[in-house]
């Protein structure tokens, strides 16, 4: 069956009076109905260009989408005009955004807002629309009576909610949360997490799930993406990749995280920093930082390796695999 979302060799660069930024640089992956990508990675790996790529929301300029094919539902995402790009946007692909002050609107109550969008995309009646509305937010766990509120009289976390009430408002088929609940507490974010996970599940929705959590990714995901520097170097199955990483940087990560019953001297952060995205190291972007670091790693950048449903993008992989 094809892919609900399937992206091959995107490459997305920023054109700056400093120099040429690489932030996306020739990444594939799919993502079928109803499954869940979680797309890990430190900041500046290019996660929310990768993003803002789906939506076609890319700020031209400076950014330029340079080559890569990305197709939904079927279709060609570049091939469509402004207007069904329009049609596609909220209603089929909706977005959850890390501060859901940037996509509320503060003049507006939070109710005349989703109904907003679901007059816009659905073609219902205002009335319609308000009770669809008061439905969602008792999905989300707020009292339907407070869509007469604006966002400043709701806390952080409940904003969130009123963020993915108003991305599931029009039933899509894919959400895309780009940090959701990074700027929540922790006791909040595990609300939020739960919250999503569940409706995911009741509206049969798709998802991709960007955050620097390996923690999150392991609650909602079924499959994770790993980039670095603009390029996904290991991808597969939650399983496999909690289980049996196989990239250094991907070890790397969960090497990083804190254990509360281990000792947390246990802890090893990479060493080094992510590469200046205006000049990016030779062969792996890696190599500056990997503790396996062999000599064609510095020359030569490695092959995507395919193999039981994972791909991994490292040279010590390089025999047995099958190369893409
Ligand atoms: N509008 C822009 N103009 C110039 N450079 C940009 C622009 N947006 C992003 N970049 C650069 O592109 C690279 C990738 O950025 P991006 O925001 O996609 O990363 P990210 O993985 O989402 O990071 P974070 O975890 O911090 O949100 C970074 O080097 C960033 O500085
Ligand atoms: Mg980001």
């Amino acid at each position: 069956m094809a892919a609900l979302l399937s992206v091959n060799d995107l490459c997305v660069k920023y054109k700056t009076f400093e120099g040429i930024v690489h932030a996306v640089n020739g990444i594939s992956f799919d993502i079928p109905e109803r499954g869940t990508l979680g797309l890990v990675g430190e900041s500046g790996a290019g996660k929310t260009t990768t993003a803002l790529s789906l939506m076609r929301l890319i700020p031209a300029p400076p950014g330029i989408v340079e080559r890569g094919k990305i197709s939904f539902g079927g279709r060609d995402i570049h091939a469509l005009s402004e207007a069904e790009m329009k049609k596609i946007r909220g209603n089929q692909i909706s977005m959850i955004f890390q501060d859901p002050m940037t996509s509320l609107n503060p003049v507006l109550t939070v109710g005349l807002q989703i109904s907003e969008a679901i007059v816009a995309h659905q073609n219902t009646s205002e009335r319609e629309a308000l009770k669809r509305t008061q439905e969602m937010l008792e999905k989300v766990q707020i009292p339907s009576a407070r869509h007469k509120e604006y966002p400043h009289e709701f806390s952080g976390g409940m904003r969130q909610r009123v963020g993915i009430a108003m991305a599931l408002a029009c039933n899509p088929r894919l959400i895309i949360a780009d940090e959701p609940t990074t700027a929540l507490d922790v006791t909040i974010q595990a609300q939020v997490i739960e919250l999503m996970r569940n409706l995911r599940q009741e509206f049969s929705t798709a998802m991709m799930l960007i955050t620097h959590d390996l923690g999150v990714v392991g609650e909602v995901c079924d499959r994770v993406a790993v980039m670095y520097a603009g390029e996904i170097v290991e991808e597969g199955s939650l399983e496999q990749i909690f289980e049996d990483a196989r990239h250094p940087y991907t070890t790397g990560l969960f090497k990083c995280i804190p254990d509360i019953e281990e000792d947390s001297s246990q802890i090893q952060p990479i060493m080094g920093l992510m590469p200046d995205p205006f000049d990016l190291p030779s062969g792996c972007c890696f190599h500056p930082r990997c503790p396996s670091c062999m000599e064609v790693c510095r020359v030569e950048r490695p092959a995507f390796l395919r193999e039981n449903g994972r791909t991994v993008q490292c040279h010590l992989y390089a025999k047995g695999g099958v190369t893409q």
